[in-house]
């Protein structure tokens, strides 16, 4: 069997965001500015699914599933033993798909120089105007701590105003989730290499934010990312740290 990543389809939604939030229970980032009592899933849900079909048309937002290896080109595969379920196997098999195990959402590079377009404009306007309807669907923000999410975003402007220094801009790697079974089996590499190839053929930089410094700081330096910056936010007494990693462009790719 091997490894496909392809771009996210609206049918891969429910599996992509099953995903992301079997792979975030446990992270720092998400305990912090989540209210671990009020966390409303069927809330982030709707979230998640919103910032997908925004994802699809804005955004570089790919998933990885285990294929037979017939079903593969050379440009999207990995070698690798099976390590689905029968269960799962079979539940797939019947819906005609492998399942998502692993999936990625990265924001192209936007030159600072080059102001965003209407269509981009009008696309987030309609990403918040969809969160509102969230807000108004489950009464509330589903146990978003709304004052530490705008402390995150002052810091992580900070950061970037600080680190983006490239004209041409940065592929930013905003999400990257792989289902907590298939973890360490090189599926998070392939993800990263759909986008990290591309960027090293434009000779363009890519940028992170770890939300875990142990393993994830190494598994990103593994990718060719290196440190740049450690973000603080604090609330009170509860900090949550972020790691702003850079990766260079690897020349003649
Ligand atoms: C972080 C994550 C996306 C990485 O994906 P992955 O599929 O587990 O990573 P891979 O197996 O492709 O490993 C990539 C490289 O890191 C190394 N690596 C994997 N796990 C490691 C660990 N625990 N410690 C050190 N290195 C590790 C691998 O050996 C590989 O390097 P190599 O190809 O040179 O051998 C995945 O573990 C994950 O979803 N974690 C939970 C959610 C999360 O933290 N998301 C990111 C928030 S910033």
């Amino acid at each position: 069997m091997a490894i496909k990543v392809t771009p996210l389809t609206e049918t891969d939604i429910p599996a992509a965001i099953e995903i992301i939030q079997s792979a975030f229970a446990e992270d720092p980032y998400f305990q912090w500015v989540f209210e671990s009592e009020q966390f409303n899933k069927e809330r982030n849900s709707d979230s998640l699914a919103v910032r997908c079909l925004w994802g699809i048309k804005n955004a570089i937002f790919h998933v990885a599933r285990e294929v037979a290896d017939s079903d593969t080109d050379s440009d999207t595969i990995i070698e690798s033993e099976s390590f689905l379920s029968s269960k799962e196997g079979e539940e797939e098999e019947k819906k005609g798909k492998a399942p998502v195990i692993g999936v990625s959402c990265w924001l192209p590079p936007q030159p600072p120089s080059t102001p965003p377009s209407w269509y981009t404009w009008t696309q987030d306007w309609l990403l918040s105007c969809r969160q509102m309807l969230n807000n108004v669907r489950h009464w509330g923000r589903g146990g978003l701590r709304t004052n530490r999410y705008w402390i995150w975003k002052a810091r992580q402007q900070d950061a970037q105003s600080q680190i983006w220094d490239d004209p041409r801009g940065y592929y930013f790697c905003n999400i990257v989730a792989v289902s907590p079974r298939w973890q360490g089996r090189g599926v998070g590499r392939k993800l990263f290499e759909a986008v990290t190839e591309r960027a090293d053929r434009e000779g363009v930089r890519c940028y992170l934010e770890s939300s875990r410094d142990v393993p994830n700081v190494s598994i990103y330096e593994k990718l060719g990312f290196e440190m740049r910056m450690e973000m603080e936010c604090r609330d009170g007494g509860d900090v949550c740290m972020l790691y702003c990693m850079v990766r260079e462009p690897k020349a003649g790719q």
